[in-house]
């Protein structure tokens, strides 16, 4: 296994590659790695075969965090991330650093961006809305480095997916996005580097984002269309019932445009956002 920090001895052993006919699976991660990111690792394995490459990424991309959020504490283990890429076969991880990935940009002078204008201004991007400014300008730069023929993402965030899914049909790049299925922990928690903030009762009061989909998903059941208003105003109060557990947001809608749905049947998409603590966790499902 590699491990390249340079943008342009990355982008060569891909156009060698490419040259070679070898095909390249591409996982992109912020790095403090579990099972959920090793699972991509291995769909991309799948994909590409034996003869194929597998390139993870590892880095913690600053233009998607806002000045407030979490940017400087955001877990890191680059050691052991390391030793779970080569245990799961990886060939190339790429660890870029601010000033290769954002050239320029402590001067002031780095100005391209990458924006999607309709899918990222819901959700997330209605709570964060910077963030995924951030996560579609440093994933078209990652596509253009690593010259991926697929790349897979994760459904724990299904917007983000969706957005990438978008960008790389409107702007052309010749990568086949997969989208892999949530991992998560036995009690239903997604997995995340971000759980590792949650300590002591704060864990177990996580759950409550799988409770809150797994209830949305027995009441569609049950009566078949429910109202999305009611239905978030139960949802609400049930989360907030746990005593650090603050819901940001819950919205139904079409997995297709997004868009929200004023009545929730099944098949409808959930998605939330909720503090516990300071910790900021979301999820979704199909209902
Ligand atoms: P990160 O949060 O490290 O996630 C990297 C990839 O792992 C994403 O595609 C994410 O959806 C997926 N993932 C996270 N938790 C998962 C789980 N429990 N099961 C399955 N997949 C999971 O998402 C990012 O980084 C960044 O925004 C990035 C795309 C790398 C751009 O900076």
């Amino acid at each position: 296994m590699r491990i390249i920090s340079s943008a342009a001895a990355m982008q060569k052993f891909a156009l060698q590659w490419k040259s070679a006919g070898v095909k390249i699976g591409f996982v992109p991660t912020m790095g403090y790695l579990h099972t959920g990111h090793l699972s991509l690792v291995r769909t991309a394995r799948k994909r590409v075969g034996p003869k194929g490459k597998v390139v993870v990424s590892i880095y913690v991309n600053p233009t998607q965090f806002a000045p407030t959020e979490d940017l400087s504490k955001y877990p890191r283990d680059l050691k052991r991330d390391l030793k779970l890429c080569r245990e799961a076969g990886v060939d190339i991880v790429f660890t870029p650093g601010d000033a290769e990935m954002y050239p320029g940009k402590a001067e002031g002078n780095y100005s391209t961006y990458v924006v999607e204008e309709n899918l990222g201004r819901v959700m997330e991007g209605a709570s964060r809305p910077t963030h995924f400014r951030g996560v579609t300008t440093v994933v078209a730069k990652l596509f253009n480095i690593v010259l991926p023929d697929v790349s897979v993402f994760g459904q724990k965030d299904f917007q983000q997916a969706a957005i990438i899914q978008r960008m790389t049909r409107d702007l052309n790049f010749p990568v086949k996005i997969i989208i892999a299925p949530t991992l998560r922990e036995r009690d239903g928690l997604a997995m995340s580097s971000r759980n590792k903030y949650l300590m002591g009762d704060l864990r177990r009061q996580a759950t409550v984002l799988w409770c809150a989909l797994q209830i949305a998903k027995w009441l569609v059941e049950k009566s078949k269309s429910v109202s999305a208003a009611d239905l978030k105003a139960d949802l609400k109060k049930l989360i907030e019932i746990e005593p650090d557990a603050k819901l940001d947001y819950v919205e139904f809608f079409n997995p297709e445009t997004l868009l929200p749905m004023a009545q929730v049947k099944r098949g409808t998409h959930m998605a939330l956002a909720v503090f516990v603590g300071k910790t900021r966790l979301i999820d979704n499902a199909k209902l």
